[in-house]
């Protein structure tokens, strides 16, 4: 086990010789990749930790990090950069194993049941939780660094404000937030653009907080949010939102949620849907969908647009603001650190490092693998009142 690790370090560190690394061995041992300051030593810290990463793909060395039967020293995202490395991918897991991760896949299909169960895996932890880390609105997606000095708090809000110029935000509008959160995009629409709306999530803490919320601020009822799923969403809209909820729905639903979103907008109606997704599609990720997502699956842009085209709805724009995720998620983890003993008290060592390999897998997917984070803009047929460039996102 040691040689083939031995021999899959030496070559990830002659295709990528900065930066040098080291391994530790349970037995004290110790070896080096590259020459100068190591960036991060990888620690495997029993005998087992060696079988979890040679011979269970992602889902074994995501566990053993979790457990610690693994450990890394210094620089965690650097190690996980070489995770898109072609000689790690071919790692394979047994068929067995695949077959039991598929199963349980196919489990987690979000069915409108399941997606309730799936939703309350990751969303209900609390709170309280969240409140730790995420800002002060409560915003859990991308942030929008249009000014590269703002704060995490400024960054959200200036995403909440490039999502309103996209849909041409004007008071009087009917805004449905598909996958709403804690509220923090209706909140800003209704308080700087006098809109009214709507908000669904599957999540009864979000819902609770969100309302609360809302009516702390005057907003409610002219805003407010509904514990539903998006296919019980009702009522009639000119403006559509939709952002970070679309990783939940499953490929298989595709169409179920774009011929819902067009029968819930009037004609010409202006649509913004903001997911993480990928360029190209690659297998799921085991870990990920076991521990962190359930029923979660990132799409392409081709597997959108075409159900997108047959529902009706037209692709009039679409922006990737990667590297903008790869930063808000560095902002997350600085938090989340900053608290890791609350969290730790909370819910326990093995919680606070499953949730921080999560964290900076994510941000690095975002800064050097294959994932996107896509705004795409739609209308209801064609509009013609859209503006002809972009300018008025920019100006004013
Ligand atoms: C990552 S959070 C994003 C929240 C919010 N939009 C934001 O930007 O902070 C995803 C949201 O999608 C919601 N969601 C997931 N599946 C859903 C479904 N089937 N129906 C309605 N909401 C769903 C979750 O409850 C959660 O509120």
């Amino acid at each position: 086990m040691i040689e083939t690790i031995d021999r899959l370090l030496q070559q990830l560190s002659r295709s990528r010789p900065e930066p040098p690394f080291g391994l530790k061995l349970w037995d004290g041992s110790e070896r080096r990749y590259g020459q100068g300051k190591l960036a991060f030593v990888l620690d495997l810290c029993t005998p087992e930790a060696a079988v979890d990463v040679v011979a269970r793909g992602s889902l074994g060395f995501g566990e053993a990090y979790m457990t610690g039967r693994l450990d890394v020293q210094g620089d965690l995202q650097q190690l996980l950069a070489f995770e898109s490395h072609p000689a790690v991918r071919e790692l394979h897991i047994s068929a067995l194993q695949k077959a039991k991760f598929m199963a349980g896949y196919l489990r987690a299909r979000n069915s409108a049941k399941r997606s309730r169960e799936n939703v309350r895996h990751h969303y209900d932890l609390g709170n309280d939780f969240y409140r730790l880390w995420l800002d002060e609105s409560m915003t859990y997606s991308c942030a929008y660094w249009r000014d590269d000095c703002a704060t995490l708090e400024e960054a959200q809000e200036a995403k909440h404000e490039h999502l309103c110029r996209k849909l041409q935000l004007e008071a009087g509008d009917r805004l449905v937030d598909i996958g709403c959160g804690w509220g923090g995009m209706l909140a800003y629409a209704a308080r700087n653009y006098g809109v009214e709306g709507v908000g669904y999530t599957l999540s009864t803490e979000q819902c609770q907080w969100a309302n609360e919320r809302l009516r702390a601020e005057g907003l409610h009822p002219r805003v407010r949010v509904e514990l539903k799923d998006y296919r019980e969403a009702e009522g009639e809209f000119n403006k559509f939102v939709s952002i970070g909820m679309f990783e939940h729905v499953g490929k298989e639903f595709y169409s179920t949620f774009f011929e819902k979103t067009a029968s819930l907008l009037t004609p010409e109606a202006i649509g913004v849907l903001h997911t993480i997704g990928k360029d190209v599609e690659t297998q799921l990720d085991p870990w990920v969908t076991t521990y962190i997502f359930p029923g979660g699956y990132l799409p392409t842009v081709a597997q959108m647009a075409e159900p997108l085209g047959n529902a009706g709805l037209l692709l009039t724009d679409l922006e990737n603001l990667r590297p903008h995720y790869g930063r808000t998620l560095d902002e997350w983890i600085a938090r989340f650190e900053a608290h890791r003993d609350e969290v730790a008290a909370r819910f326990g060592e093995e919680f606070v490092r499953m949730w921080r390999y999560y964290l900076n897998a994510s941000a690095v997917g975002f800064k050097t693998g294959g994932t996107r984070l896509y705004q795409i803009t739609f209308t209801k047929g064609i509009n013609s009142g859209l503006p002809w460039t972009r300018e008025c996102l920019y100006t004013g």
